[in-house]
């Protein structure tokens, strides 16, 4: 099986590739090797199956930039799953908890439940899930959330900034209105493995088990390396203001993962720890 992984050196495109199976014959493509703005059709063209890791992930920069935001995670995801239904290629394309915008606490988001992003980057992510599924009805849309890496990749991903401010000394003040699903990256990579293997389609949300607050993960890392988590103390939203605003509740109902068959990917905590290395 050959799969191509477009956005390679991206944080989830560089967990693909480390964690693929022996079997499988994988290429990363670059920006600079494949643009989704105007995909190279001849380095797809053998894909048995095409994973859309990239995209415009800057959420409060996309707010300044819509046009390029747009250009990227709508119109380039469209043109990518039109390259993939022409190559025959099953497609997977990765989106976000923020396609919901503000959701419904205090249960976790539902596939089906009402979309209504209230940031460039969650309406251009959802933009982008309906022109993929428009061109390939069979493609998979896989929407994860808080997506972190840690020590495992030279990443700039909440945890490493956690993981620096730990290994300092300074007193840390971290959010703790805005609950989600925190996902080691690698977890989302084996379960997107799984994904490619099977072909399985539909919209499924890939994230780590159970819910936590901004707070709750920074505590975690700094007690995971070692430090003392009592530097870390919470604060809201509104002291923290940012240009895309973010949802007090983003987590993910995987149900429909489960029903796909897929392994469950592990709980948040446990897949903080495997991303940190003990030195402080
Ligand atoms: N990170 C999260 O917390 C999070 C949460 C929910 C969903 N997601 C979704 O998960 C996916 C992977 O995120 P990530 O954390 O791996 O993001 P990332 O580290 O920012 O990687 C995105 C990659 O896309 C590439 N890219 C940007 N514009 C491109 C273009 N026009 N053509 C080709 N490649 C382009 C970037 O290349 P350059 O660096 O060269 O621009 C980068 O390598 C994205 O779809 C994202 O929306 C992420």
């Amino acid at each position: 099986m050959r799969v191509v992984v477009v956005g390679g050196e991206g944080q989830l495109g560089q967990a693909l590739l480390k964690v693929a199976p022996k079997d499988i014959d994988v290429r990363g493509l670059s920006r600079a090797e494949c643009d989704v703005t105007a995909p190279a059709v001849d380095k797809l063209a053998d894909a048995d199956v095409i994973i859309n890791t990239a995209a415009f992930t800057n959420v409060d920069g996309a707010e300044a930039a819509p046009n390029a935001a747009r250009a990227i995670n709508a119109v380039g995801a469209g043109a990518l799953a039109e390259v993939a239904d022409e190559v025959g290629a099953h497609f997977i394309q990765i989106s976000t908890d923020y396609v919901f915008g503000e959701g419904v606490e205090p249960r976790p988001l539902l596939v089906d439940d009402p979309k209504e992003p209230n940031t460039v980057y969650g309406k251009t992510k959802l933009e982008g899930e309906l022109a993929v599924l428009s061109v390939c009805p069979s493609a998979a849309i896989v929407r994860t959330a808080w997506l972190f890496s840690g020590d495992l990749l030279p990443h700039k991903d909440f945890v490493s900034t956690m993981l620096r401010l730990a290994r300092g000394s300074d007193p840390v003040r971290v959010v703790n209105d805005q609950w989600g699903s925190p996902t080691n990256a690698f977890d989302l990579a084996a379960g997107l493995w799984e994904v490619a293997q099977r072909q399985v389609g539909g919209v499924l949300h890939g994230v780590g088990a159970g819910q936590a607050t901004w707070y709750d993960l920074a505590r975690e890392v700094f007690e995971a390396c070692g430090a003392d988590p009592e530097r870390v103390s919470p604060c809201t939203t509104e002291e923290f203001p940012r240009p895309a605003p973010r949802p007090h509740w983003s987590v993910l109902d995987t149900s429909s993962w489960l029903a796909a068959d897929l392994s469950p990917l592990p709980e948040w905590r446990t897949a903080v720890r495997r991303s940190v290395s003990t030195k402080l």
